[in-house]
């Protein structure tokens, strides 16, 4: 496993900088909070221990179903750096975000604004 996703070598996560790049990078499809509807994406509010594919009412690729990972830190430092590449055949289109801080950052808006 290379170190750029191993989650035990990550750099502290900033929640106030993660909510900025959420703002930027994943909010035109995603809401985070709870309860807040789907977009384009589903919505993440619940993310951490579900299982990937399992939002109600929202139609998943087969791709993203049959993954059936637990969404958690570990997975999401590894998704969020290619999506594409951990999930062959998703339909989310974002290329990922190669620098590990970035996604520490963000793993840890998402920690507190999907809970
Ligand atoms: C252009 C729209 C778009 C952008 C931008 C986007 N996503 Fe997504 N995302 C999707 C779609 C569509 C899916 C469903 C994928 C599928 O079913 O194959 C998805 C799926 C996901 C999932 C899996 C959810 C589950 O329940 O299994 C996570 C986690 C996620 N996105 C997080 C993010 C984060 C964090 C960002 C910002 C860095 C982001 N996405 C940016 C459209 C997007």
């Amino acid at each position: 496993m290379g170190d750029n996703i191993d989650w035990s070598k990550a750099p502290a996560g900033d929640s106030t900088a993660g909510g900025k790049t959420f703002k930027t990078k994943c909010a035109q499809c995603h809401v985070a909070e709870k309860g807040g509807g789907h977009k384009q994406g589903p919505n993440l509010g619940g993310l951490f221990g579900r299982t990937s594919g399992t939002a109600a009412g929202y139609s998943y690729s087969a791709a993203n179903k049959s993954k059936a990972v637990e969404w958690k830190e570990e997975t999401l430092y590894e998704y969020l750096l290619n999506p594409k590449k951990y999930i062959p055949g998703t339909k989310m289109v974002f290329p990922g975000l190669k620098k590990p801080k970035d996604r520490a950052d963000l793993i840890a808006y998402l920690k507190e604004a999907t809970a």
